[in-house]
């Protein structure tokens, strides 16, 4: 029954999300929740794992407030500092932030996320609200994560997922450079305000952006080019398809970080384009 059920979502989901009528119907013909569903689809999103140095193969489930499911799993890259490393709870709610949605209020993982992943989850503009399903139990993250810091200590309100349009301009005149200027100015960075965002072009000519996430913390902080690469495996595409890459950015933090992250995926070439505040 179960068998069915993952080809069926797999069958359903397009680029790791699963619209909540789709999410419906599949946990209705099983007789079983929304929530139950979830944690039955981590084994799918476990195996868009790309775990090179640990083969630990982290899935990860979020349900975004349209009731629509993501998919997110990890991503290591051999070879280069452990610290590139995207978490399988990153992949999912950057995943569903990309997709449309401005906040996630149940988040399924098949192992308890780490204290990196409660800090990066902290962020979320839905941090109050967000519960946890992890294999042994469910918890709300404030009771993951007690006596928190976050966005509220270094004096910004909201927080990630929310809707945002920096109003940046850059000369991108061309189809990759607008997107990835489109991610710029969807970028999460109340602490740098290094806005900045990735679009990566493959061989088919599919093309996959990637906004930057910020943390109070900092370091939990994910780069436009990690988020781009988890939706770009997440759609199925392996990272020898990179044809090209922008990165679009205010500031210059970002471009010594990406060249590191993309050679080690692929020799395709990354152009830099600079971003200049409209207001
Ligand atoms: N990992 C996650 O994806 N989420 C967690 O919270 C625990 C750790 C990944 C990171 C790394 O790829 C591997 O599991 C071993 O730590
Ligand atoms: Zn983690």
């Amino acid at each position: 029954m179960s068998d069915s059920l993952l080809e069926r979502a797999a069958a359903l989901q397009r680029a790791g999300a699963i619209r909540e009528a789709d999410a419906e119907t599949l946990a209705r013909d099983a007789d079983i929740d929304v929530p139950r569903l979830m944690t039955l689809l981590l084994p799918l999103a476990a195996e868009y794992a790309k775990p090179p140095v640990s083969n630990f193969r982290v899935g990860c489930v979020s349900r975004g407030l349209s009731g629509a499911l993501y998919l997110g799993t990890n991503l290591e890259f051999a070879g280069e500092a452990l610290s590139f490393t995207v978490h399988a709870e990153q992949s999912s709610v950057t995943n569903a932030w990309t997709s449309g949605e401005e906040g996630i209020d149940l988040i399924a993982v098949n192992a308890a996320p780490c204290g990196y992943c409660r800090q990066f989850l902290n962020e979320l503009v839905t941090a109050d609200r967000v519960v946890v399903a992890m294999p042994n139990e469910t918890r709300p993250l404030r009771e993951l994560l007690p006596s928190a810091f976050g966005p509220r200590d270094l004096g910004i309100d909201g927080g990630l997922m929310q809707r945002a349009n920096h109003e940046l301009v850059a000369d991108a005149d061309d189809e990759l450079a607008r997107a990835a200027l489109e991610a710029a100015n969807m970028s999460y960075a109340p602490y740098s305000k290094a806005y900045a965002g990735v679009a990566i072009r493959t061989a088919s000519g599919r093309i996959v952006s990637g906004p930057y996430a910020e943390n109070a913390a900092f370091n939990p902080s994910m780069s436009p080019l990690e988020v781009a690469l988890s939706r770009l495996n997440l759609a199925g595409e392996a990272f020898a398809s990179i044809a090209e890459a922008v990165l679009v950015q205010s500031g210059t933090m970002h471009e010594e970080a990406t060249r590191v992250v993309l050679r080690a995926v692929t020799q395709a070439p990354l152009r830099v384009v600079q971003a200049r505040n409209s207001r």
